[in-house]
């Protein structure tokens, strides 16, 4: 298996860093995870803008985003990941220099890691739904940028894990927030919402796939936040990422949902979204999963 570093195509295991880099010691730095069907890479333009504002809000210096869709090419090709499914990761840090605090000297070139692998949706959880748990949100307040800091993340998935669930959504001032790796929306007599953009949510690309496939067909979304004292009332609840596309949660803590299976209006979105993935990736492969 090849990955990208600095420049460079390398075997993955014989791929080496200073023990100086920036991500390494402070997680000064940022990533994307982008979906591939089928060879095609899914709103590539949309991760690239993300990781360009995340760069120009932490001042981290690197302005080559026209070659990364180049580079994620020749690995998909190089790691036999044309057909199928896989997944994109791009990873750039502040870059080698010895340990400070402050910003290292101008100059300092970024390191820039892409790596492919092979992913198969789970269509277990997709067809028959998940548990999740909620934990407090004891992040930052600027989880709009998709930083590598991620030890709130881990700890919240780990939590989830050891109690039997597959998520973990945050709950920041009485409110539900969204996964540690997902964007999360809820239903209630017929209305779809979810939590409004600001600086304590990711702007998930597939939140924003669901908003569009829905105005195509003229479902409203509505942005208002998910109170953590409203999920005993909430008819369905769904997550979703570029990892576990559009997924139904069947209970959170100990409320059980739609009586555990996934609601229709939750099935009818992730209907939507296969469709939609057969026409963007050309890739139908999905349409009869559910
Ligand atoms: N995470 N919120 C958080 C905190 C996330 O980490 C992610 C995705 C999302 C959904 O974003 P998108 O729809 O653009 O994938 C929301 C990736 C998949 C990960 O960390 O692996």
């Amino acid at each position: 298996m090849q990955i990208y570093l600095n420049g460079s195509f390398v075997e993955k295991d014989r791929a080496g860093l200073s023990v100086d880099e920036r991500g390494f010691l402070l997680a000064d730095g940022l990533y994307e995870v982008v979906r591939v069907y089928g060879g095609n890479m899914l709103r590539l333009e949309d991760h690239l803008e993300r990781l360009r504002h995340g760069c120009r809000e932490l001042s981290i210096e690197y302005d080559d985003f026209s070659q990364i869709e180049e580079i994620a090419y020749k690995l998909l090709g190089r790691n036999s990941h044309k057909s199928g499914q896989a997944t994109v990761y791009i990873q750039i840090t502040r870059g080698v220099a010895p340990r400070k605090h402050r910003f290292p000297s101008k100059g300092t070139r970024p390191t820039v890691y892409i790596a492919t692998s092979p992913i198969s949706p789970n269509l277990d959880q997709i067809k028959a739904g998940i548990a999740a748990i909620t934990v407090d949100d004891i992040r930052w307040k600027r989880c709009d940028l998709k930083t590598i800091a991620l030890l709130p993340n881990v700890l919240a998935q780990e939590g989830a894990s050891r109690s039997g669930a597959q998520e973990a959504l945050f709950v920041d001032a009485g409110n539900i927030m969204e996964g540690t790796h997902s964007n999360c929306f809820a239903i209630k007599a017929g209305r779809l919402f979810t939590p409004p953009l600001s600086n304590k949510i990711l702007a998930g690309i597939t939140r924003k796939i669901v908003f569009e496939i829905c105005a195509q067909t003229g479902l409203d979304v509505y942005m208002e936040p998910i109170p953590r004292a409203s999920i005993s009332g909430l008819d369905e609840l769904f997550i979703t990422s570029t990892t576990l596309e559009i997924t139904p949660v069947i209970r959170l803590d100990d409320n059980i949902i739609n009586e555990s299976i996934p609601g229709q209006l939750t099935m009818q979105v992730q209907k939507m979204f296969y469709e939609y993935i057969a026409r963007e990736c050309d890739y139908p492969a999905l349409l009869d999963i559910l």
